[in-house]
């Protein structure tokens, strides 16, 4: 097996969302270790600092639009017609926006 990882081409997904993929993906990384050390390892600086509830929307937000990126991508990569692909992109991000709006502001 080849030791080669690939990842997709900006060319092939769009540069900015190739971009914002690979920026949401660096910022997972600090946001969910920092609500896994709150959720699991109980610490409490970011509820003293009141910077908690925030910082989990951004959480959300993150993981959402990360999550649909990714699948975007995936669906970009199917051999399914571009008719059928822009309307399941759109689809799809009409319902991820629909859930984070909803949580969010609801
Ligand atoms: C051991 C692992 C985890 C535990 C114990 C945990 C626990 C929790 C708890 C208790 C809440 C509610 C917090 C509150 O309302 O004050 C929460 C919210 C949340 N968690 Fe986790 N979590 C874990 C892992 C994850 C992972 C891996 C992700 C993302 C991939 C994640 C994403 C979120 C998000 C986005 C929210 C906010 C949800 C909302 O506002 O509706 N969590 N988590
Ligand atoms: C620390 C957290 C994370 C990091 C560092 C990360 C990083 C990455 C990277 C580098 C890619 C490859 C992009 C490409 O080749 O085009 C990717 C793809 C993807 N990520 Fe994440 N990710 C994280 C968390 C998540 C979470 C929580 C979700 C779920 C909402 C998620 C869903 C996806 C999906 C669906 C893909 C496309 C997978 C594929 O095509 O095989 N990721 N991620």
């Amino acid at each position: 097996m080849s030791e080669a990882t690939m990842t997709r081409s900006p060319a092939t997904v769009g540069y900015a969302p190739w971009i914002i993929h690979r920026a949401t993906a660096v910022l997972l990384v600090i946001l969910l270790a920092i609500h896994v050390g709150v959720q699991v390892f109980g610490i409490t600086v970011f509820y003293e600092a009141g910077v908690y509830q925030p910082l989990l929307d951004l959480t959300l937000l993150a993981v959402f639009t990360h999550g649909f990126l990714g699948v975007r991508a995936t669906l970009l990569e199917t051999t399914w017609g571009r008719t059928t692909k822009r309307l399941a992109v759109w689809a799809l991000g009409i319902l991820f926006l629909a859930i984070v709006a909803i949580r969010l502001i609801g």
